[in-house]
């Protein structure tokens, strides 16, 4: 057992890995397309073609929908910085090659089926979103991983937790949506960030296989600097709020559903072949879960008594 490899070495071992991976993928991808997904028939044409532009009451999602719609789609559009990340972390050859790029265009079809509805279903203010893609693509995002550190290690670990919250975030945003063309689309969505997250976790495992210590420390660090992306979006704070605060992707979510079942996958708290670092390691992950823990249950507390505060006021306003 080796314990300290460089990125390229650890990339050059993994490499078939990485293509036995995108074999798998490959075949249990489903071919699917946008535009079956779209209610075309509920279009028509805004002012610059002698409709009428978007209004407020055209929109039959809830505010938490629109939110939560929003930061999705913002977040999938800026697929080029991820593409950036994923590119930098992976080699330009082989099998990690061909997975970036096949990544890359399964990603592009979630911008494109979430925009399409929304501009469509005049679901949101279409100037309003177009202004915040520019902004957030003009910003893009950089150090992804929270961690300053991009290589595999940290790259392929951030990748794992990424998917697995952009499922999740996607499949309750469906639920939220209430409406079953929305939720069809986001389930699809969901479906295919299932699939990113097995190739990134497998490849996470087998770095794990081969360097334990060093992709111990990888994972842990992403894990204490994990934020979901967003930050620098118009109306993030209020956005993210409403995701929490209505069960889209809250804290609760984020341990139960995103990290521990991966770490769990990964066997962390059941192997023997870390060495004195890597215990080390795990012992401080074990600290930072259980503080997660507690911040989950504060989080819970604090939102139940927000939620009874909304519903005081409703019942107020409505008597
Ligand atoms: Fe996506
Ligand atoms: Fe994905």
């Amino acid at each position: 057992m080796v314990n300290s490899l460089t990125p390229l070495q650890i990339l050059t071992e993994l490499e078939p890995v990485a293509e036995q991976n995108l074999n798998r993928h490959l075949s249990m991808a489903k071919e699917w397309h946008p535009h079956d997904y779209v209610p075309w028939d509920r279009g028509r044409n805004f002012a610059a073609m002698g409709g009428i532009d978007w209004e407020p009451a055209q929109s039959e999602l809830s505010e938490v929908a629109k939110a939560a719609l929003v930061t999705n789609l913002l977040t999938e559009d800026n697929l080029p910085s991820y593409h950036r990340l994923i590119s930098d972390s992976f080699t330009r050859d082989g099998a990690w090659r061909a997975w970036v790029d096949r990544w890359t265009a399964e990603e592009n079809r979630h911008g494109i089926v979430l925009r399409d509805y929304l501009v469509v279903t005049r679901g949101v203010d279409p100037v309003a979103l177009e202004q915040a893609r520019m902004i957030c693509m003009s910003q893009g995002v950089d150090n992804a991983t929270g961690t300053g550190d991009n290589s595999v290690l940290h790259g392929v670990a951030y990748v794992t937790f990424q998917e697995l919250a952009t499922r999740v975030s996607h499949r309750n945003t469906g639920r939220v949506c209430d409406e079953p063309i929305a939720d069809r689309i986001l389930q699809r969505v969901a479906a295919d960030e299932n699939l990113h997250m097995v190739f990134y976790r497998n490849l996470c495992g087998a770095a794990l296989n081969l360097v334990p210590d060093d992709a111990l420390d990888a994972i842990t660090q992403v894990l204490r600097n994990f934020r979901m992306p967003g930050a620098g979006m118009p109306d993030f704070r209020r956005n993210s709020v409403l995701i929490a605060k209505h069960g889209i992707y809250d804290l609760r979510q984020h341990l139960d559903e995103v990290v521990l079942p991966v770490l769990r996958k990964w066997n962390i708290f059941d192997r023997n072949d870390f060495g004195p670092r890597g215990e080390r390691i795990r012992d401080d992950l074990a600290t930072f879960l259980d503080k997660l823990g507690k911040d989950v249950i504060r989080f819970e507390e604090h939102r139940d008594r927000a939620l009874a505060r909304d519903a005081a006021r409703r019942e107020r306003e409505s008597a």
